[in-house]
């Protein structure tokens, strides 16, 4: 198995039980594609370690927000941790059940306030002092009561890629914790406010587990200090972050990050929010390209090999915008003869990567490559750069497959536009 449920039967690249050839020839290509397997599977593995203690696995939309998967993760008992009004229609759509919604972010608008009111979300985390008296306003407009915890920037490094720490002082998340008991104590006297939790997330992709405790330790701590107060809490979120391997990085196993967790909340009478997207969805989802042309260009100091597929930075933004690896893999199983290349798309940017200097098997015009670890942050950060209609998402599920997403036309790339009227 070269990755969650993706395995070569002679020679051939199958997700579960259906060859990707047979994919791409009815779907054509660029596609993502997502084994049901395995997405159920991570899913239920991290839920499952905090199984006997009170919990809630909220999963994080942003990595992943297809309807489809949505719904299989709803119907699990998931969640949603989502982070604009558009996160929050799909997960509604999607049949998760909105007292299990929390609402993340720095910059909620009015209009997503009230639509997250309406909706009957668990809780807001918030994240300045504007905002709180913001939801206060709106709430009341509307009379209703908001279920709040702040997000507490505990100043931990979660030794991570610089991009996605979100944890430190330095960044634009959440609150300090010595300014957070003012807001507690401001929140309390708030008519519709109704303080029910505490909440942080430090950053993703973290591959060790201290960071995480060392937050969850700062936050305790304060929840000390809330006690002492006269402010009770119900829930504790410690947002999402844990780690995959895309190379050869080596993240806490789910149950390894749950027990050091448990460990640490032994004794408190809380119920434990967590809001995980990556470890779910990131080995479940791969996306599916096919070779344009090969080229060598030999003007520079040495020979540079090319292969143009037909992904490009729009499809999949992560090696342009964070230098991130993935693994690339041929369909065929191909010849032995290895040869270092630059997988490129067709995007006028130099920045248009999918991996640089990397030792492939020879590929050839036609072959079709399959970038692997793709499913997290893949189809949900893509874009319609260079007026490219976005790919197809597909699901598998045993020897069965479906398009969860059609292939965006190029109608679809002009929808809401007009011509001018005026000269
Ligand atoms: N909760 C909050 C408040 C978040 O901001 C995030 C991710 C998560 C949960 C989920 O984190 P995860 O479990 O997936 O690590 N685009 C970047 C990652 C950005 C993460 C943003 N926040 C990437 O492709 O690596």
């Amino acid at each position: 198995m070269i990755m969650d449920n993706l395995t070569y039967r002679d020679g051939k690249l199958f997700c579960e039980d259906v060859p990707l050839e047979a994919i791409a020839k009815q779907v054509g290509t660029p596609f993502y594609l997502y084994s049901t397997t395995a997405l159920k599977h991570n899913f239920q593995e991290f839920d499952s370690g905090f199984d006997g203690q009170d919990h809630l696995t909220c999963f994080a939309v942003k990595s992943c927000s297809n309807l489809a998967i949505l719904q299989i993760l709803g119907k699990m008992g998931s969640g949603a941790d989502i982070v604009s009004g558009g996160e929050l229609f799909r997960a509604m759509k999607a049949g998760i059940d909105p007292n299990k919604i929390i609402y993340s972010g720095v910059g909620k608008t009015k209009a997503e306030l009230r639509e997250a009111l309406y909706g009957g979300i668990l809780m807001f985390n918030i994240e300045s002092p504007q905002e709180l008296d913001r939801l206060q306003g709106v709430a009341e407009e509307i009379g209703a009561t908001a279920r709040v915890a702040f997000r507490i920037n505990p100043d931990v490094d979660p030794k991570t890629h610089a991009y996605i720490s979100t944890g430190l002082a330095k960044n634009k998340f959440g609150i300090p914790v010595d300014e957070a008991l003012q807001e507690y104590l401001r929140a309390r006297d708030m008519e519709n406010i109704e303080i029910a939790g505490v909440s942080c997330h430090i950053g993703s992709q973290l591959t060790e587990i201290s960071p995480f405790v060392e937050a969850l330790q700062k936050l305790k701590e304060f929840i000390t200090t809330l006690n002492d107060n006269g402010i009770g809490i119900s829930y504790l979120d410690l947002g999402g972050g844990v780690g995959i391997t895309y190379d050869d990085e080596k993240p806490p196993h789910p149950h390894d990050y749950a027990a050091a967790i448990r460990k640490e909340l032994a004794g408190m009478d809380c119920t434990l929010i967590l809001e995980p997207g990556r470890v779910i969805t990131g080995n479940a989802g791969i996306l599916v390209t096919r070779v344009q042309y090969t080229k060598v260009n030999s003007g520079g100091e040495k020979e540079k090999q090319f292969v143009v597929v037909d992904a490009a930075m729009n499809d999949l933004a992560r090696p342009s915008l964070y230098g991130a690896y993935h693994k690339i893999v041929p369909v065929t199983e191909a010849s032995e003869d290895q040869e270092l290349v630059d997988i490129v798309g067709p995007i006028c940017e130099t920045g248009d990567f999918l991996a640089k200097d990397r030792m492939m098997p020879k590929v050839e015009q036609g072959d079709l490559l399959a970038v692997l670890s793709s499913g997290a942050y893949g189809f949900s950060m893509s874009s319609n750069y260079n007026s490219r209609p976005r790919v197809a998402e597909v699901l598998a599920c045993n020897e069965r497959f479906q398009v969860i997403r059609y292939r965006e036309e190029y109608e679809d790339l002009l929808r809401g536009e007009s011509l001018s009227v005026m000269e």
